[in-house]
């Protein structure tokens, strides 16, 4: 008997270097300005050819119903090819949801990436970018991946040159922070930038300012301790996003491990910056029959 087909890919996440966020939209979103770069972490999906669309996860805190990114992203290029497409997805989550590192929506793009193989569609970048939109503000960016300017609501990707390679932390308090309710705790602030600028990329520092980490330490005061700590430990940190990971450049040896002596209920997570083409290689399907 024939062995379904298979294949499999890697979804790594993104930190934000920088980001400065504007006015509230008409559509409910907020017009923001960031510098953003993959990195070495990432989850893993596979998808097998099967009559109907489900997922699984190594993660049971994580919903794996209709509301999952994962099975979004396969409904709607399913619909987009305008067939009755299945497949049997799973993920192996690595990267901590909730934390500002864009996990779900890099799953989303990856989805998108390793459905049009295993269906073998041929999509148009195009469509690829108006599915992405569709899904999330930062699933267009992860089509590419690598270091790009992003702008809009975060769907307007402008690709960069890669940065340098950066060993970078990540400091992940153990609670999650929703990305909806501190948007609105910035909005209620009524702090706005008069320009949405980028500091100049040639500063001495690899990380830059976020305008949501007021937003972020109001919203949830736990945040406090590991900001204090990040803060101790290096000059060049910032939050990630919409927190609450926080991320430090440039800490000193032995910063790790006293994180962790500090901090056991937090994930200390060392890593690195992704060149777009080495992200372009790990997140290409690969595999064939089991
Ligand atoms: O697009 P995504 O589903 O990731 O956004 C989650 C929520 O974050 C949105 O519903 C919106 O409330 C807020 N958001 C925003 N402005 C953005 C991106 C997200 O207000 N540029």
């Amino acid at each position: 008997m024939r062995q379904p087909e298979s294949v499999s890919a890697d979804a790594p996440c993104k930190i934000n270097r920088e980001l400065r966020v504007g006015r509230l939209r008409p559509d409910g979103y907020h017009e923001l300005r960031s510098r953003m770069v993959t990195i070495d972490v990432a989850d893993t999906l596979r998808a097998e050819e099967c009559d109907v669309l489900e997922l699984s996860c190594d993660d049971p805190s994580l919903p794996s119903g209709p509301e999952n990114l994962v099975l979004r992203a396969a409904a709607r290029l399913a619909d987009a090819a305008g067939a009755r497409l299945g497949a049997k997805i799973h993920l192996e989550k690595r990267v901590p949801a909730g934390g500002g590192l864009g996990g779900g929506s890099s799953d989303a793009a990856c989805t998108l990436r390793l459905l049009a193989a295993l269906w073998k569609l041929s999509v148009s970048d195009d469509d690829l970018a108006r599915l992405a939109a569709g899904l999330g503000s930062d699933v267009p960016f992860f089509l590419r991946g690598g270091e790009a300017e992003v702008s809009g609501r975060g769907d307007r990707v402008a690709a960069l040159p890669d940065g340098p390679r950066a060993a970078l932390l990540l400091l992940v308090p153990p609670f999650p922070v929703s990305t909806a309710a501190v948007y609105r705790e910035f909005a209620g602030r009524g702090t706005l930038p008069e320009r949405l600028a980028l500091d100049d990329p040639d500063r001495a520092k690899y990380l830059g300012p976020n305008d949501l980490a007021p937003a972020v330490l109001a919203m949830e005061p736990r945040m406090g301790t590991y900001v204090h700590s990040a803060a101790a430990a290096a000059s060049d940190w910032v939050i990630s996003g919409s927190g609450a990971t926080i991320v430090l450049s440039g800490a000193p040896d032995g910063t790790l491990e006293a994180l962790r002596l500090r901090h056991p209920d937090a994930r200390v997570i060392p890593c690195r910056s992704l060149s777009r083409a080495e992200y372009l290689e790990r997140t290409r399907p690969t595999g064939g029959t089991p």
